[in-house]
């Protein structure tokens, strides 16, 4: 049966969007459907701001940040008046089902629509990290690398002038990024929500890194532990002793934007075409994340003289997506 199917992005932007839109859009398509972008999130859903979507529509987006849906925080969307609005507006256009991509509040947002009897599903994106059902989520892996690289250049800076620096990341309230931005860069101290930590902590290990002669002491800050200018004045005020200079850095949006690794175009491909899937599958009211990531140890037995199959299922996708 021809279905009718609707797509938005919603919350904060993350790389790999796009790559997500166009997979939704394009594997919609080949399974005969008609395809509908929603602009700038719930706020263009409850507006009506949706337009008709084809495979041309979305061609040359993979490798472009941001969402050429736009997004928006829409706080009207939390009441029921405001989901009223929605509803009418997908009932107007006789849509079927709607593909939310988002991260926390977005796939909130999209379970309440689902409760009120519309068939949502959801595409785990958010570069925090924190969205319970998936391992990963779009824009990790890019934003992470952001992060890194700015970690990377001032440890060579710190290194010159022996200063310890405090570098903040995104992550709202989770640590991950920060936490794995941390250990692949190497920092010498980690300050996440989920482990509280004290300045006084920090001071002593700062001081014993400079005993033990390192030229830097970089301290990877998450947002949702302390605020790095904040951190930066109390080390000057309350602790001289750290032995290095201290400077602090806020890296904020600059870690969300820009163009998607290859990682993260794979996964939002990947995740858009699950959420299609489920379509087809009228398997609604979920989210379609990514999952299994544990390090493992296999018997030699079981791998020597085999080699690893190409997943199959990922050359039947680049066929769909070559539209
Ligand atoms: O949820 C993604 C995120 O980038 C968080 O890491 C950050 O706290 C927040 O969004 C910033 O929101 P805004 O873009 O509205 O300032």
């Amino acid at each position: 049966m021809t279905k009718r199917i609707a797509v938005l992005t919603s919350g904060g932007d993350a790389p790999g969007m796009n790559a997500a839109i166009r997979a939704v859009v394009r594997c919609g398509v080949h399974e005969g459907w008609e395809v509908f972008g929603v602009r700038n999130g719930y706020k263009g859903l409850m507006e009506g701001d949706i337009l008709q979507l084809g495979p041309r529509d979305v061609g040359g987006i993979i490798q472009l940040g941001g969402t050429i849906l736009g997004s928006a925080r829409a706080p009207e969307f939390k009441e029921v008046a405001g989901r009223e609005k929605a509803l009418a507006q997908l009932r107007q256009r006789e849509i079927d089902a709607l593909v939310v991509i988002g991260g926390n509040g977005s796939q909130t947002g999209a379970n309440a629509l689902y409760e009120m009897g519309f068939p949502v599903v959801g595409v785990a994106s958010t570069i925090d990290n924190d969205l319970y059902g998936s391992d990963i989520t779009i824009g990790v892996d890019t934003a992470l690398n952001i992060a890194l690289e700015a970690i990377d250049r001032l440890k060579t800076t710190a290194s010159s002038h022996r200063r310890a620096f405090l570098v903040e990341v995104m992550g709202r309230d989770s640590g991950y990024l920060a936490l794995m931005a941390g250990i692949a860069g190497g920092a010498e101290a980690i300050l996440i929500p989920e482990v509280p930590t004290t300045p006084e902590q920090v001071a002593r290990e700062i001081h014993a890194a400079y005993e033990r002669g390192k030229l830097h002491g970089l301290i990877v800050v998450a947002e949702g532990a302390y605020d790095a200018d904040e951190l930066l004045a109390y080390f000057k005020e309350h602790h001289p002793e750290l032995g290095f200079e201290i400077r602090a850095t806020t890296l904020g949006h600059v870690q969300r934007g820009g163009a998607p690794g290859a990682f993260d175009r794979l996964l939002a491909t990947r995740l858009g075409a699950g959420a299609v899937k489920a379509i087809a599958e009228g398997n609604y009211g979920v989210l379609v994340g990514s999952k299994a990531t544990e390090i493992i140890a296999t018997p030699y037995a079981e791998i020597v003289g085999k080699k690893k199959p190409l997943d199959m299922r990922m050359v039947e996708l680049a066929n769909v997506l070559t539209q």
